[in-house]
């Protein structure tokens, strides 16, 4: 069986937690796309050059603990403006995408541009003000010294940048169906992420 969810959004705003839930649910595999762009911005903050680091990403290179840090997002954000980086990541996520037993990808421009015939497509949103208070809340709880008002900006700069790209902007696909998390728990965003796959499997 092949059946592909697409499940894309601005920063922190529950995708992950979603689809990790929606893959756990129905038995399907789960990769979160921004890990790629994270593994190819932290190389360049190595001192790698962009595109041939795309080009030479190693699955086992998304592994990595420190792509979790505001540092390496950014660098992954600024990376992903770059169309032959965004090409040299196409084959891996559709080769993921088309995996017997099914595939649940989170990202940016799964339902626009990697899979537009997934036979799930959500977008998750929130307002920025509630996305930055949880990514706050998950970076403290690391242990991480940064102020609210940081991941605030932060959040709003990666989301400008990611929205206003001329290659696979975030935007939602015409088919997607939309979920505000800004006042629902993350039980109630994955019951509903939960019944919109389970419609389109039928
Ligand atoms: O989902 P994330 O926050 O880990 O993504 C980090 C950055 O990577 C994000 O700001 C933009 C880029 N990205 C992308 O351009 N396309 C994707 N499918 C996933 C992430």
């Amino acid at each position: 069986m092949m059946f592909t969810v697409a499940i894309d959004g601005p920063a922190a705003a529950g995708k992950g937690t979603i689809s990790k839930a929606v893959a756990a649910h129905f038995g399907f595999a789960h990769l979160d796309t921004g890990l790629l762009y994270r593994a190819v911005g932290a190389k360049v903050l190595a001192g790698a050059e962009p595109i041939a680091a795309a080009r030479a990403l190693d699955p086992v290179d998304l592994e990595d603990d420190s792509l979790r840090t505001p540092a390496v997002a950014q660098a992954a954000s600024e990376i992903a403006v770059i169309t032959e980086v965004r090409s040299a990541l196409v084959d891996f996520q559709q080769k993921f995408a088309g995996r017997d037993g099914g595939a649940v990808l989170d990202g940016r421009d799964i339902g626009t541009v990697i899979c537009p015939d997934a036979g799930a497509k959500l977008f998750v949103t929130a307002s920025a003000e509630c996305r930055a208070e949880r990514r706050f809340k998950e970076l403290t709880g690391k242990g991480m010294d940064i102020t609210l008002d940081q991941v605030l900006a932060d959040v709003k700069e990666r989301d400008a940048r990611d929205r206003s790209r001329e290659t696979a902007p975030l935007i939602p696909a015409d088919d997607a169906v939309l979920i505000d998390t800004s006042d629902m728990t993350i039980d109630q965003a994955v019951a509903r992420a939960i019944e919109i796959v389970q419609a389109r499997l039928g």
